[in-house]
């Protein structure tokens, strides 16, 4: 069986960035969904979207949602207002976060907008409190100062209110208790819940215990309500691994699945005591993988024998949805066990689509046409359909074609059931437990607002998202039959509705690729890649026009500085001799067309991107560097060279001459190629100074440079010390200009140097190291703020010395 497992795992990762297409054609065709079964379910659909237009009111935040949603500026400021408000403890920074946020929109466009009158009267609130805030000069000013002063307190009220409202709109309880409580009269009409304690990736080990214990808590108290002998009619739980352990990522697998399988295991032993399903929430693309791994652990467990309360959540946007239903329905019947596999679409879908352009992955995971995620849907909703037999399909949507379809594939509505969150789709699923009898239950979120923002914030981008069908029901300007169109009918078939991350740059230029480092394809390819260069010793010298004529030259032994055992090579060091004969045979390159040299420098991209994994050995070997820093840095270089390429084209000056290039040892790769490939693609010749500890690096870059076709006499390379090399090329006259990044005192040594032999219009570009501050407030959410600024600074500033000191 485990040789089959591996094969349903390798499936699974073949379709991880599949072209989506292929894909959709392919799901389609093996589904064959009946165009009688399409046209049925339309007809339902749009039956059932006039009745709930004709008989349902939506609730006040689903209509403020709509006239507020995410395509306008006013409904950017509120979410981002809604966002951050709760967290505020004090007056005065309440105040300032209003004012930042509602004083720069343009409210008075939607007024009279909506047909609510409880939302229009709250735009000309929001627009009244713009006016107020608004500054002023002179006698108005004054005045304006007074309402503003007077009116504060009565604006903060307000708006706190109304942001404690939205909240309000998606969380059930801020305890177990208090949700129980608020859920009566939804369970007296027939529906379940299932309750899911907010908070998630926790980022150090007290929160994830803190998370832990409230699942713990949380099972304990709903035991006592979960009366019934069948587990579907009792309440469930649903949780997120990323809360219960704080390094819950596929690098950290081996940890993860000695620390995080116990804890779920005991959630799980709790949940079948009291008779209850347990779910595992669907998170991210990147811990798919690592999510199966723990779910396989947990349900071997011996002690999950007979209990058919454990539940996997698949997100139908994924294109791996299909094959991972494929492998649950395998897992079940190898430990004969019965499942709860609940599909959703998928919450993540603008982050998904964002992290794969900015890592440059080769594809994305997701689909990027709405109507292809509802296909998938429907595709993976017709499998379950014929895996009863051991899987409990829980079909989560507040889409009404989306369910007349799945009533129309007559699934016996005894052995399944629809679900939906708490404040949203509440008249669609009404009808369909009153009218169809099948069961209902639905998401609840319990918890304090500390732990809300990432929950409101899926739930707001869901519900204002104009493609979102939540959105297009309230909106009656939408004609029946587009609300409910058929997704098989509209399928995208052709280019993608989203840049892929390659063409980002089009037509200018192509992105640089990126590996994902989280996705075992990748990491196998990495790892067999940098094989070769994991004991090579590079031996670098200077890259001169003419050989060198030095006697003696000095020779560096390189050590890598993470293992002193480690001899990763060794730099024969430029003579004065060399520098000299350097400076000597240098020539510009403007007997090359700003044309060709692009071509070249292009060429070179490529070859970079071929040989990323001696780059990466060298880089990591030498400067110390991780994996994801090499990946950085190779992308960077990459894109500076292919940006210069094409920008030079555009450039209407002649070139300079030659240039000095002297670069630092933090990005030993991007910058030091960043420098050159700026002076050569404007025509000028280079001498590149790389620094001292990352020689054998800017060795392996500039014989790249040559092979993609530069000039020996146009790229010279002086590896030495900066004292020395540094000082004699900075202070030679046939020098036209220098390139420097590092150190503020080197950089004025560097500027002394040049103003007593260059030529006064030589310039000096500097880029020079500082003491930057960043203030974090409380408007920020302080493990975003770690996340990704602290981490970043550390990472991307590259300082010897980052220093955190918080207030
Ligand atoms: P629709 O409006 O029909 O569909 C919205 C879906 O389309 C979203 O997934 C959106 O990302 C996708 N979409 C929008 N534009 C595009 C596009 N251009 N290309 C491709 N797709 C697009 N989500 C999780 O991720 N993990 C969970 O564990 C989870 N648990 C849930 C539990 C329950 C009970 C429910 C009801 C939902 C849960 N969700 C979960 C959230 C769920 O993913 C969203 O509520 C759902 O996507 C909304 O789908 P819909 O059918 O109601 O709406
Ligand atoms: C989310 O947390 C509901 O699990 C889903 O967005």
């Amino acid at each position: 069986m485990i040789g089959l497992f591996n094969e349903y795992r390798n499936t699974i990762r073949k379709k991880h960035l599949c072209n989506e297409f292929e894909l959709i054609k392919c799901l389609k065709k093996d589904a064959a969904i009946s165009s009688d079964l399409r046209s049925n379910a339309k007809q339902r659909a749009m039956d059932t979207v006039r009745e709930i237009r004709e008989q349902a009111t939506p609730g006040l935040m689903e209509v403020f949602l709509v006239e507020y949603g995410l395509s306008t500026d006013e409904g950017i400021a509120l979410m981002c207002l809604a966002e951050a408000l709760l967290r505020v403890p004090d007056n005065e920074t309440i105040d300032a976060l209003i004012e930042d946020k509602i004083e720069p929109s343009d409210w008075g466009q939607h007024l009279g907008h909506s047909h609510s009158t409880l939302v229009n009267a709250s735009t000309w609130a929001l627009m009244l409190t713009g006016k107020v805030l608004e500054d002023g000069d002179g006698v108005s000013g004054v005045l304006k100062g007074a309402v503003k002063r007077m009116g504060e307190p009565v604006i903060r009220a307000a708006v706190s209110r109304a942001m404690k409202e939205l909240g309000a709109q998606f969380v059930l309880g801020q305890t177990i208790e208090e949700a129980i409580e608020r859920g009566q009269s939804q369970m007296r009409k027939g529906f379940t819940y299932s309750f899911d304690m907010l908070g998630e990736a926790a980022m150090t080990a007290a929160d994830a215990d803190d998370y832990f214990q409230d699942y713990a808590r949380a099972i304990q108290f709903l035991a006592g309500h979960a009366v019934s002998d069948d587990i579907r009619k009792n309440p469930g739980i649903s949780i997120k691994l990323s809360a219960l352990h704080p390094r819950y990522e596929p690098r950290q697998r081996k940890r993860v699945l000695s620390e995080l399988v116990g804890k779920v295991l005991h959630l799980a032993i709790a949940a079948k005591n009291a008779r209850m399903g347990l779910n595992i929430d669907a998170e991210e693309s990147e811990r798919l993988e690592i999510s199966l791994d723990v779910f396989e652990a947990v349900l071997s467990d011996p002690e999950l024998a007979s209990w058919d309360g454990f539940g996997f959540v698949v997100q139908a946007y994924s294109k791996r949805a299909l094959p991972v239903l494929e492998w649950l329905y395998a897992q079940a019947e190898h430990f004969d066990r019965k499942l709860m596999v609940r599909l959703v679409k998928g919450a993540y879908w603008d982050s998904e689509v964002k992290r794969a352009q900015v890592e440059g992955l080769n594809g994305f995971p997701v689909f990027t046409a709405k109507a292809n995620t509802d296909v998938s849907y429907l595709c993976c909703a017709n499998r379950l359909g014929k895996m009863t037999d051991r899987i409990y399909p829980q079909f989560a949507t507040h889409n009404a074609h989306t369910v007349s379809a799945i009533l129309e594939m007559g699934i016996d509505p005894e052995l399944y059931e629809f679900q939906s969150l708490h404040g949203m789709g509440e008249a669609l699923h009404s009808i369909l437990r009153e009218k169809h009898g099948v069961g209902s239950r639905i998401y609840a979120p319990v918890g304090a607002h500390r732990d809300l923002l990432a929950y409101l914030v899926r739930r707001l981008l869901e519900n204002g998202a104009n493609s979102s069908f939540v959105n297009q029901i309230i909106n009656e300007a939408i004609p029946l039959d587009e609300v409910a169109a058929d997704p098989f009918s509209e399928i995208s078939e052709g280019s993608p509705v989203v840049q892929l991350p390659s063409a980002l740059y089009e037509p200018e230029r192509i992105n640089s690729k990126g590996l994902d480092l989280d996705n075992p394809v990748d990491l196998q390819i990495l790892e067999q890649a940098r094989e070769p260069f994991k004991n090579h010793q590079w031996q670098a010298e200077p890259l001169t026009a003419t050989k060198s004529t030095s006697k003696k030259p000095a020779v560096w032994e390189v050590i890598n500085p993470a293992d002193m055992q480690d001899k990763v090579g060794a730099v024969t060091l430029a003579s004065d001799e060399d520098t000299e004969a350097a400076i000597n045979a240098a020539q510009n390159w403007e007997s090359a067309s700003a044309e060709k040299r692009g071509e070249i420098l292009n060429t070179a991209a490529d070859l970079y991107e071929e040989n990323f994994a001696e780059l990466f050995g060298v880089i990591t070997r030498e400067a110390g560097k991780t994996q994801n820093d090499c990946i950085a840095e190779l992308r960077e270089a990459v894109d500076f060279l292919r940006y210069y390429a094409a920008r030079a084209q555009k450039l209407e000056q002649p070139a300079r001459g030659i240039f000095c290039c002297i670069s630092p040892w933090n990005f030993p790769l991007a910058i030091f190629t960043g420098q050159i490939a700026a002076a050569l693609a404007a025509g000028n010749g280079v001498i590149a100074k790389p620094a001292e500890a990352t020689s054998l690096t800017a060795f392996v870059a500039v014989n790249l440079l040559h092979k993609a076709g530069v000039p020996r006499t146009v790229l010279q390379l002086l590896p030495g010390e900066g004292g020395k090399i540094g000082r004699l090329l900075t202070s030679d006259r046939r020098i036209n200009g220098v390139c420097f990044t590092g150190s503020t005192a080197t950089a004025q040594q560097i500027n002394r140097a040049m103003a007593g032999s260059l030529h006064p219009n030589a310039p000096l570009i500097a880029e020079t190291g500082g003491l930057n501050a960043m203030i974090v407030d409380s408007t920020a959410l302080p493990e975003q703020a770690v996340r990704d600024i602290v981490v970043s600074a550390f990472q991307s500033a590259g300082q010897r010395c980052s220093a955190l000191r918080v207030l």
